[in-house]
């Protein structure tokens, strides 16, 4: 089905053309395109047999649904997908242990969530889809993945080809894309994202004027911590990260969220990062957080500066 039967309010000519444009680009036969394009035309007639997303591991398929060369080949195209950044996956019985162990950040929204049942909703930076796919059970009517990134968008699509979840869509488009969606989503889910724009308020007031009114924002961000009103705005890289701009304290960002328009603004969870949840893996073979964080004392980062929490809010239009 068409994206834009979904959306009677987007502003539809312009989106139209975004999109259009979006498939040009992916469509291109470059190297950094085939190698993610190719995969998921090869995959086109694998379907996994059930699917179990009630779970820390989201399971697509078992072992007993491909032929033992089909098997041998759809591990290859996952390998070919590292790095995992999120996960952890079980895909036709292959466990992928994925950086981030996200079933510990979905685990910390669950007692916050909102119905999802017969909802609009968008997930901003939804990456491979993990959070996607452990929506799907509460039955929204549709959750819209935002993810520009190439590898990511592919990743999902391939992962869906075999799960066919028909209400998880993801789209090559970012958050500041959501000013063609005026009033279009019940919920949005904007989860390690505020930190890498330039403008977390924009951000914020294009994430406001998205929701339905009486719509729910479940944000996560990096944070430092502190009770002052204060954002911590690094020379160049935090904990090895480019391109992060401001990172909170709870107080500023639950400021920046009641001067964007949200009420009934709540934090709900605030937490030290560790190894523990983000870690080199087998499917993810860089540098992790040990590497980002001051050896000597993990309260600081490589660059010297707070070492970053997570922290998590609620809040209505
Ligand atoms: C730090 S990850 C967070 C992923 C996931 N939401 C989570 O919390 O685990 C940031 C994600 O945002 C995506 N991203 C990059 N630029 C973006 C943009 N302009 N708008 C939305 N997402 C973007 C990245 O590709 C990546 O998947």
């Amino acid at each position: 089905m068409d994206l834009l039967e979904h959306f009677q309010d987007a502003k539809r000519d312009p989106l139209r053309r975004l999109l259009a444009e979006k498939s040009a680009w992916f469509s291109q036969d470059k190297k950094g395109f085939l190698r993610y394009r190719l995969p998921l035309r090869s995959v086109q007639d694998l379907r996994a047999s059930s699917c179990d997303f009630s779970g820390d591991v989201v399971r697509i398929g078992t072992a007993d649904d491909l032929s033992a060369d089909d098997h041998a080949r759809v591990h290859q195209i996952l390998r070919g997908l590292m790095p995992w950044r999120k996960g952890p996956f079980s895909v036709f019985g292959i466990d992928i242990d994925a950086e981030w162990r996200s079933e510990r950040k979905w685990n910390r929204l669950v007692p916050e969530l909102p119905a999802l049942a017969g909802k609009m909703v968008a997930d901003i930076g939804c990456n491979n889809g993990y959070y996607m796919f452990r929506m799907a059970p509460y039955q929204p009517t549709m959750v819209l993945g935002f993810e520009p990134y190439v590898h990511h968008y592919y990743t999902f699509n391939i992962l869906n080809t075999f799960a066919q979840q028909p209400n998880l869509r993801a789209e090559p488009l970012g958050i500041e894309h959501l000013a063609l969606f005026p009033e279009c989503f019940d919920v949005i889910f904007c989860l390690g994202i505020l930190y890498h724009r330039p403008s977390p308020l924009e951000a914020l007031r294009d994430l406001h004027s998205a929701l339905r009114p009486g719509g729910i924002l479940l944000v996560e961000s990096q944070a430092i911590a502190g009770n002052d009103p204060v954002a911590l705005f690094p020379a160049h890289t935090y904990a090895k990260v480019p391109g992060t701009w401001f990172v909170p304290t709870a107080t500023c960002l639950h400021n920046w969220l009641t001067r964007t328009g949200f009420t009934e603004v709540r934090l709900f969870c605030d937490h030290a990062m560790s190894s523990a949840e983000q870690r080199r893996t087998a499917w993810m073979e860089f540098e992790s957080y040990q590497d980002f964080i001051d050896k000597d004392n993990p309260a600081l980062t490589i660059e010297g500066y707070p070492a970053p929490r997570r922290v998590f809010f609620k809040a209505k239009k």
